[in-house]
């Protein structure tokens, strides 16, 4: 039997709303001017509107039009808590320690200096202030980087240095090649940037070297984005042998390197970046966003001086500088081993979740990394990943789908990713993760266990 139209049009705004191409609060378009467009009745449309609102993805105002609800609302706008709050699954955070407590610890300290906080309130080079930049060049040698402070400048976390070096290095129509499966805050940029991105087979390791040659042929590409280690969303890590191989492909083929070592920053003894292997060809992004505090937007960019010059006149051209009183707080925090003892502690965290994983999920084949929140699910061929997340939106669980990650043409595989980090509590870690073996377990994706 053919698919009911109604049902297509709420598939394909579903996978729009999931995908967040569609934010919440936005807007739905009313009923006759989205049939006009779709060339269906006003009735199929409201059937879809409805079938939407049933998902728990939209909600009807009375007189005013449908809107995206917002699909992780833990609070009502009121502030009070809302129970039937969806379980995040999906959030890619650390999970909030003494970060609080910590913070007050700088502003003491800074109450007894005046003479500095002071400083912290002027103008300062695009670069960052020195004492910054040679406390992130020592946190970097953790990479197996020279510990160089005129190879590093401070940026707002690693999107930041990854705006300001794409945007020095990249030119609109230019090919950008990266993992099959990337991080989506790189998607977004390069469309903002008008770049084509071209997506490179990936293995068990990630980034393949052969792939990576053809490409690079191929669409005569110069730039390419690598995780290679806890890659997002898959958490495939390098081995320094394909390290090796990697960088050969990139000195062969005259490529520009941007390394995001961002999730790699929880381990404690991370792999050397392959940037170690291309000083002069590679920009190592870190950041301090997947450790301890998103919200501090701190970021080291590692590169050869020349190269920083450019992206630090980039940065000047946006914002002068980076504001200083928030790599003051991440570096008096990695000065004093608070940063040190912050990552110990995110990495228990990450233990215990994984842990409790384990015993829910265990023999369902997904991959995973020690000291790493993220799973990476495959799906049985009944699903695909949004139809596999939306029916879990149903039952009160977000995930992020392989959609999301998707770079260039590549066909999105059957997977979700799992993000531990996200849930409040255990207990909710525990009824989401129940809720995904239960779906899984419901062999008929039309019947759905709540
Ligand atoms: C792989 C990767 N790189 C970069 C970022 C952005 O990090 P920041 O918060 O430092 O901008 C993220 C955030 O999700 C990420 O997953």
């Amino acid at each position: 039997m053919p698919t009911p139209k109604y049902h297509a049009i709420a598939s394909d705004l579903s996978q729009t709303i999931l995908t967040g191409q569609l934010a919440a609060g936005d807007k739905l378009p009313p009923h006759r001017v989205l049939a006009k467009r779709l060339g269906v009745t006003t009735g199929t449309v409201s059937r879809a509107y409805a079938s939407l609102e049933r998902r728990g993805l939209a909600t009807a105002r009375v007189g005013d039009g449908t809107y995206v609800r917002h699909l992780n609302a833990a609070t009502n706008q009121d502030g009070s808590t809302n129970a039937n709050a969806p379980i995040d699954l999906a959030y890619n955070v650390a999970v909030p320690n003494d970060e609080s407590v910590a913070l007050l610890g700088v502003f003491d300290q800074l109450r007894q200096d005046p003479n500095r906080l002071a400083e912290l309130l002027l103008y300062q080079p695009e670069t960052g202030v020195k004492r910054h930049r040679m406390i992130g060049a020592d946190w970097l040698r953790t990479f197996g980087t020279s510990g160089d402070w005129n190879r590093v400048m401070v940026t707002h976390g690693a999107q930041h240095a990854l705006a300001g070096v794409l945007r020095t290095i990249a030119r609109p129509g230019d090919t950008l090649l990266t993992e099959s499966l990337t991080y989506p805050g790189l998607l977004s940029l390069a469309r903002s940037l008008r770049l084509q991105v071209i997506g490179v087979a990936m293995d068990d390791e990630g980034l393949q070297p052969d792939a990576l040659d053809r490409a690079a042929q191929t669409f005569q590409g110069k730039l390419l984005f690598c995780s290679p280690t806890l890659h997002n969303p898959t958490t495939s890590t390098m081995s320094s042998a394909r390290r090796e191989a990697i960088a050969a492909v990139v000195q062969r083929r005259n490529l520009l390197l941007m390394e995001d070592v961002v999730h790699a920053a929880v381990l404690a003894n991370p792999p050397p970046a392959i940037s170690t292997l291309l000083p002069n060809h590679s920009f190592l992004m870190a950041s301090m966003s997947k450790v301890f505090a998103p919200g501090l937007r701190v970021g080291f960019l590692e590169a050869s001086p020349a190269w920083l010059d450019k992206v630090a006149a980039s940065i000047r051209a946006d914002c002068w500088m980076v504001a200083p009183l928030m790599p003051e707080i991440a570096t008096q925090w990695l000065a004093n081993g608070e940063a040190q003892r912050l990552i110990g502690l995110q990495r228990a965290h990450i233990a215990e979740r994984q842990q409790l994983a384990h015993r829910i999920l265990s023999g369902l084949g997904y991959r995973w990394r020690p000291d790493h929140p993220h799973l990476w699910l495959p799906l049985p061929e009944i699903w695909t990943s949004s139809s596999f997340a939306a029916a879990l939106r149903q039952v009160g669980v977000l995930v992020r789908t392989a959609d999301q990650f998707v770079a260039g043409r590549t066909p999105a595989p059957r997977a979700i990713r799992i993000s531990l980090n996200s849930a409040g509590t255990l207990d909710q870690l525990t009824q989401g993760l129940t809720k995904v073996l239960a779906l899984l377990a419901s062999r008929d994706s039309g019947t759905l266990p709540h």
